[in-house]
């Protein structure tokens, strides 16, 4: 079981804040929160990655279109800020999926800069994924689709209004700073091409019931 506060400097924090609501985004499958402390802790926070992806050993750049650049394990940045957030991302997961555990496999921070974006994918080694908005970055009012998560699978109703399973409408949550998704691994996402200044930053977690054998990433790509 986790506590259910997380110290900030002086401020005890709740993991849960009261009145908070999980609902339904888009299809019964994908779920979202949205949390209004967001000035106790997102502040520091995005100091925190801003500063680890200058470090080159640490941050992971692979090409443009893989999701901007990656910042490994937040566990093990020694960031109260990131134990707070990451102990949110799991109660969300055990309150969705009506369990007592939640491990997480691997989290990352994604930095988005000019032009990056993220190409269609699932998650691998996960039940659920859940993605958090830190700071959606610069709107673009030329391109309001620039930087946007979006789902692309033919399994949810809503990317299929068409004709059933062909997925002809990228189903587009909200996900203003302080958003928190959860959805199932295997559906396919994907981030529209960020056109903004400012970075986009955004927060994921990769969570099962239970451990897995084995680590997500070979130590090089730790
Ligand atoms: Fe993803």
């Amino acid at each position: 079981m986790l506590a259910n506060t997380v110290h900030l400097g002086f401020k005890s924090i709740e993991i849960w804040p009261e009145q908070r609501e999980v609902e339904i985004c888009g299809d019964p499958v994908v779920r979202r929160i949205f949390f209004t402390d967001i000035q106790e802790y997102h502040p520091r926070l995005v100091a925190k990655i801003l500063e680890l992806e200058e470090n080159q050993r640490l941050r992971k750049r692979y090409y443009r279109g893989a999701c901007g650049t990656k910042i490994h394990h937040l566990e093990k940045w020694v960031n109260s800020e990131a134990e707070l957030i990451t102990a949110r991302a799991k109660a969300l997961f055990m309150k969705v999926l009506d369990c007592q555990d939640a491990v997480v496999d691997l989290s990352w921070a994604n930095v988005y800069r000019t032009g990056d974006y993220c190409m269609p994918h699932s998650h691998v080694r996960s039940t659920a994924s859940v993605v958090y908005c830190l700071d959606p970055g610069d709107e673009d009012p030329e391109d309001r689709q620039s930087g946007r998560f979006c789902f692309v699978d033919p399994r949810l109703k809503c990317c299929c209004q068409d004709q059933e399973e062909c997925m002809t409408t990228p189903f587009l949550p909200g996900m203003p700073s302080g958003t928190m998704l959860i959805f199932p691994s295997q559906l396919v996402h994907a981030v529209n091409p960020y056109t903004g200044k400012r970075p986009r930053i955004t927060l994921s977690w990769n969570i099962n019931k239970n451990a897995l054998p084995d680590a997500p990433l070979p130590p090089e790509a730790g």
